[in-house]
């Protein structure tokens, strides 16, 4: 057997259906790319039409399976419209990726219900939401890989977690009972961790020269994250080879969590 031949086995994602919401920036896009060029036909979900086309035209010009769809993932209404749409692309997935997801971050002491509300309903519903979708599908044809995104918040407070840190933690816990759930039909749950990543999430912080210094000083790598850093994981856990891996938060954010 070459080399090749073994790695394709392991790792390939020929054949394939992924959607990956939050697709068209950031760690979702770097993963959209990462499945894309693995093998899988990827469809992204977002709302800006203009950065779901671009994405997608990137894409295919390289030569890539995708297709986008557009679609508010902070109502309900919205998440089954985005998934019913998703799933005529390409057919049902067998790859799901959770990488949507907003930051706003007032105080805990100034947190309205509007903010708490629509934190929930995009970084922890959706993702529920998804799962119920296309989880039990995945658990009937024997495989199926769901990724969650959260962050370092779900495991420490970080510049006003607020209310994301809860959403973040709940998406960790979300994971380990999808896991219980699914994982002995072949469908595995689990969840990639950032610490502090270049992206327009990050927009402001990013701007600032001495506090991006200093957080990446905090790393053990030495400089902090940027998208790319998603891709070799995001493929790990989509394909067979992470087959007996499940209900696991993967950090990916040089050492910043254990320094
Ligand atoms: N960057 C970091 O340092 C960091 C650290 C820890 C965790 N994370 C997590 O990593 C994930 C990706 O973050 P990122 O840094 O890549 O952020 P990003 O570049 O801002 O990307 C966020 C994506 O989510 C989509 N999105 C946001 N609200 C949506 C909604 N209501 N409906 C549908 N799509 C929506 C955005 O597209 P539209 O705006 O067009 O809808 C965009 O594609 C998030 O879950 C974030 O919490 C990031």
């Amino acid at each position: 057997m070459t080399s090749h031949s073994y790695l394709s086995e392991l790792f390939s994602l020929d054949g394939r259906v992924a959607v990956v919401t939050g697709g068209s920036s950031g760690i979702g896009r770097a993963i959209a790319e990462a499945l894309a060029r693995a093998g899988a036909s990827v469809v992204i979900v977002a709302r800006r039409e203009a950065e779901l086309a671009a994405t997608v035209d990137e894409l295919v010009a390289d030569g890539c399976r995708a297709a986008w769809v557009s679609a508010d993932l902070s109502t309900r209404d919205g998440v089954r419209a985005a998934a019913a749409q998703a799933a005529e692309v390409f057919g049902e997935p067998d790859i799901l990726v959770n990488s949507a997801g907003i930051n706003l971050r007032p105080p805990m002491g100034e947190l309205g219900e509007d903010v708490w509300d629509t934190t929930m309903a995009v970084n922890l519903e959706a993702p529920y939401l998804l799962g119920e979708q296309f989880g039990p599908g995945m658990a009937e044809r024997g495989f199926g890989r769901i990724i969650h995104i959260t962050s370092q918040q779900a495991h420490r407070a970080f510049v006003q977690s607020g209310a994301y840190g809860v959403s973040k933690g709940a998406l960790e816990s979300l994971a380990r009972s999808q896991a219980e759930a699914w994982s002995s039909y072949g469908v595995t749950c689990n969840t990639l961790v950032p610490g502090f990543v270049m992206t327009p999430l990050n927009a402001r912080l990013s701007s600032d020269p001495e506090k991006v210094a200093a957080l990446a000083a905090r790393t053990m790598v030495g400089r902090n994250g940027l998208a790319e850093d998603f891709a070799g994981a995001a493929v790990f856990l989509a394909g067979r080879a992470s087959g007996y891996i499940t209900g696991q938060s993967i950090f990916v954010d040089g050492g910043f969590s254990v320094h």
